[in-house]
């Protein structure tokens, strides 16, 4: 394979090519309110204790909401979810019930307070274990209690979000490299 030519490009868009994906939804619940944002900053920690760190920004409504109640559920959202995805993410629930403003079902959560989306792929109910990062980070690390996952597809048409306002969407998946795996790696 040949060396690629590579040209400068601006070090604050190179997330672009690292997004990880598959943007989730998180919902919390304070003081008799819940709560949606979209998420695409995430990542996972350690198998177990089931770990994801994620970033929230902190003028985001979700910010203190689950900083406080020190939980919430990260919901995986399927293609079709698109708009709402979107939209979840341009509004803040300061100023709107995100539930009933895009037609979302809340079921409640077996571990935590946060609901789930009953529309969603997959729920993962989370604690906040570490909130040593947040001041300097914003950063949430978060342990998966519990969690919830739809029988079929076993691979699900997730988003990824690249900025700009393209999403990619999760399409092909092989298996034709397995072999060549360390068993640990797997
Ligand atoms: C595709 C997409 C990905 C996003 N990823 C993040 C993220 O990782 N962290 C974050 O703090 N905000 C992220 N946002 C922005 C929040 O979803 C947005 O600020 C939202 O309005 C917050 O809602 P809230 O004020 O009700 O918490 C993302 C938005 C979109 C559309």
């Amino acid at each position: 394979m040949k060396v690629r030519e590579k040209r400068d490009f601006p070090v604050g868009e190179v997330r672009r090519f690292l997004e990880p994906g598959p943007i989730v939804l998180v919902s919390s619940a304070w003081q008799g309110k819940a709560n949606i944002m979209t998420m695409g900053w995430h990542m996972v920690m350690e198998f177990e204790p089931s770990l994801i760190g994620c970033y929230i920004w902190t003028q985001n409504h979700s910010f203190e909401m689950v900083r406080r109640s020190k939980a919430c559920v990260i919901n995986v959202p399927t293609a079709d979810l698109a708009p709402k995805v979107v939209g979840i993410g341009n509004t803040s629930g300061r100023d709107v019930d995100k539930f009933s403003e895009f037609g979302l079902t809340a079921v409640p959560g077996t571990k935590v307070a946060a609901p789930l989306i009953g529309e969603c792929f997959a729920s993962f109910e989370c604690r906040l274990i570490d909130a040593s990062l947040i001041a300097k980070y914003s950063l949430f690390v978060l342990e998966v209690v519990k969690a919830h996952v739809a029988a079929s597809p076993k691979y699900p048409r997730t988003l990824h979000y690249r900025g700009d306002g393209v999403f990619m969407l999760s399409g092909t998946n092989t298996a034709r490299y397995r072999k060549h795996f360390k068993a640990q790696n797997l």
